[in-house]
């Protein structure tokens, strides 16, 4: 920790300093000192701040905004080089700075230098003027004779007051992704880290908040969230020495991945997005749903979503052109707009009818499909929805025609045995090979050349990297693999993106393992999970909001029992979870009886017409959290103006006698009268309140009553 008094008389005698750089948000400020030949200094983030000597006046703690490693080497650092010459310390001081104005975003760029070497550092800061969002990066760039090496490169040293900061974090495995944890933080070092390779949001997740005033609350308090933009391996660590503050820092993982960097190369860190907001934890996550939504962090953020049928635990690998079409005219009769067939579609030597083969062989297997996937995207077409199709593009089996043809493509040293993933056979792509990039571009260009008017591609990941090592990586650089694999994942991915602008893909990965800001610029939605089970996905999307907004969301009915936990729920609970994020279908819809089929329409038509404009582009606000374990969670969404909101409470639990809430919402406007009308109704009384009129004040300080019977009870209603 570096800290220096600041004069006094100078503090008071000017607004800003020159070199004062006020890194503002129309709610939030970041303080930066960039004094030429000095470190460069942060003092503040916070509320919004227009008198930079408010904070001069009030303290003089100043922490090195981009820590390097090697003077007062006692602290935690972002940057640690190996210069050419073999000098393992670096110190970094200010050569300049300079500010552009974007659209809809402020640029401050502050540039640093070593002071003996040709090794340079510029540090980036973009305030974004519509929402309360901040992102930061480097660009490192070699200017010595011989090449260099990085590492240690992490993106972000955020200092915070000491007090009784906590830290909500996400961590969870297949089918229970994203479980939050909340604690408080002790003094020592709290670590949070991906070493996936791939799958980096299957178990930890690459986003943390902070809340800065005790226990986490979901609309109160000052809080601090930050989320990486980076798919590949991560760190965060949280230092809490024995002193006045606590830092978070954040950045690619340089564990197992020194990094090279040539005479004249720049690398350019992970960016980091980090957000302040005093509405507590839903205010730090309305300010990143905005943030992706409309600054190009979610692909296609703003449109709309269509209601789909996925084939998945319909038929499972059983794909058949009479069983795909029998789906698609369920779906079809329900209201339904999109249909995707899943996994089992392809392989020819290598026929996908058990998951240990063909994964790279994206031919159709003309026994399941005579007519190929044109006979599809036609048939969905005649019945007028449009067509999806599942890849897993990163992946190939040993028993497949790729790996025959390229056995050098697969992630693993070319010394050793691979160990395989799923299905004993499974293996990863090497992405960091330019040939591979090229390969996965092609499986998009060929299905699109063969079926111009594919509308979706759920994109699947579903092994880690478990053979570190590259046949095209040279020996001295074999540590770029977990970098170069996701620099190259990024670049197919903005060459398909450059190519096909309104396809619309989904981000799969054994359910929810790539929900991550890395990735999300190029995607429209992810799989939250493949627990499909109604209560499990309470808690799945109530965690995945936190940080993503639920129109990236695929949240599907599927049938009872459930696949994954057996649980027995009813349809309309299902629907009603469903129907906070893109609502879609994991199911037969032949297996409705009548009765369901004609719920499962209303649902539909509900979601379509009245629920998805609000859920999709409006607020969220989370009240009752289900992690508190009260049996009950509720939430609201409302949009920009506050005119039309849409309400959902549930009960997961019943026990007898178990308390009964009065349920207040949130996020309305308290000077509006507003009518609430009780939406995906089943047969029944009418509630009491149906048809009423209330003002937004009483509905959020006094709240409604609302019966919903014994477990699995659940209301949406409309207020307009
Ligand atoms: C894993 C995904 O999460 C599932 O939804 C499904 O697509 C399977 N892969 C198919 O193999």
């Amino acid at each position: 920790m570096k800290r220096f008094l600041l004069p006094v008389l100078l503090a008071a005698s000017c607004n800003l300093w020159a070199d004062d750089i006020m890194v503002s948000t129309p709610n939030s400020t970041l303080l930066l000192k960039a004094d030429n030949g000095q470190v460069l200094h942060q003092s503040y983030y916070g509320p919004k701040v227009n008198n930079v000597n408010e904070v001069y006046d009030a303290y003089s703690l100043w922490e090195d905004a981009y820590p390097a490693f090697g003077r007062g080497c006692l602290t935690p650092t972002c940057l640690s080089v190996k210069h050419a010459d073999g000098n393992m310390s670096t110190e970094l001081v200010v050569t300049g700075h300079e500010k552009t104005q974007e659209e809809n975003a402020t640029l401050y760029i502050i540039h640093m230098k070593d002071k003996l070497y040709p090794f340079f550092v510029d540090v980036y800061y973009k305030a974004w003027q519509n929402t309360d969002v901040i992102e930061t990066w480097q660009v490192i760039t070699n200017k010595e004779k011989k090449t260099i090496s990085l590492q240690q490169y992490a993106s972000l040293s955020l200092p915070v007051r000491r007090g009784n900061v906590w830290a909500t974090h996400f961590h969870g495995k297949w089918g229970s992704e994203g479980e939050i944890t909340e604690e408080p933080l002790n003094e020592g070092m709290l670590v949070i880290q991906n070493t996936s390779g791939t799958r980096t949001a299957l178990d930890d997740r690459g986003e943390v908040m902070l809340s800065l005033d005790g226990e986490p609350r979901e609309n109160e308090g000052q809080v601090i969230g930050a989320a990486i933009e980076w798919s590949g391996n991560y760190k965060f660590r949280i230092h809490t020495p024995n002193e006045t503050i606590h830092t978070l820092m954040m950045g690619i993982d340089e564990e197992h991945s020194e990094y090279h960097l040539q005479s004249g190369k720049s690398f350019t860190t992970a960016a980091v997005a980090i957000a302040f907001s005093q509405e507590g934890k839903g205010g730090v996550s309305r300010a990143f749903h905005r943030w992706a939504r409309r600054n190009g962090h979610l692909h296609n953020g703003e449109g709309l979503r269509k209601m789909l049928l996925n084939s998945w635990e319909g038929v499972y690998l059983n794909v058949s052109q009479k069983g795909m079409e029998e789906m698609m005219d369920g779906i079809s009769q329900l209201g339904g707009e999109l249909f995707v067939m899943d996994d089992g579609w392809f392989g020819t030597k290598y026929r996908r009818t058990i998951d240990n083969c063909a994964l790279g062989d994206w031919k159709t297997d003309t026994v399941k499909l005579p007519e190929g996937v044109p006979a599809l995207v036609k048939a969905a077409k005649d019945r007028g929805l449009k067509f999806g199709i599942w890849i897993e593009p990163e992946m190939t089996n040993t028993k497949s025609e790729l790996y025959e043809a390229h056995p050098d493509w697969v992630v693993c040293h070319p010394m050793r045995e691979p160990q395989t993933g799923r299905g004993g056979t499974q293996l990863v792509l090497d992405v960091s090979n330019p040939k591979v990039q090229d390969y996965i571009v092609s499986i998009v260009d060929n299905l699109m050349k063969e079926n111009p008017e594919l509308y979706y591609i759920k994109w699947d990941c579903n092994m880690d990297i478990s053979n570190f090592g590259s046949h095209y990586l040279t020996a001295d650089n074999q540590s770029h693999l977990y970098v170069d694999y996701n620099l190259g994942l990024r670049s197919v991915l903005e060459r398909i993106r450059a190519k096909y602008p309104d396809l619309v893909i989904q981000a799969c990965s054994s359910g929810g393992g790539r929900v991550t800001y890395g990735v999300m610029p190029y995607f429209d939605e992810f799989w939250v999970s493949d627990n499909t089970d109604a209560k499990q996905r309470l808690f799945l999307q109530w965690s995945a909001s936190h940080f993503y907004p639920v129109k990236a969301m695929a949240q599907h009915v599927s049938a009872s029992p459930n696949h994954q936990t057996h649980h027995r729920i009813p349809l309309k609970f299902r629907f009603d979870v469903a129907s906070t994020g893109r609502l879609g279908m994991e199911m037969q819809p032949k297996d409705f009886n009548e009765r369901e089929m004609k719920f499962a329409k209303m649902a539909i038509d509900n979601y379509k017409n009245i629920i998805r404009p609000i859920v999709q582009q409006g607020d969220q606000y989370r009240i009752i959290s289900p992690y508190d374990k009260s049996g009950y969670a509720s939430e609201l969404f409302v949009n920009e103006d506050k005119s039309e909101a849409v309400f959902f409470a549930y009960k997961y639990t019943h026990l007898v006698n178990i308390f009964k809430p009065r349920f207040k919402f949130a996020g309305l406007d308290p000077d509006r009268t507003y009518t609430l009308t009780e939406l995906n109704r089943e047969a029944g009384g009418r509630a009491h309140w149906e048809g009423k009129q209330f003002s937004g004040k009483f509905l959020m300080q006094t709240g409604i009553e609302i019966d919903l019977g014994g477990e699995y009870g659940s209301s949406v209603i409309r207020l307009k």
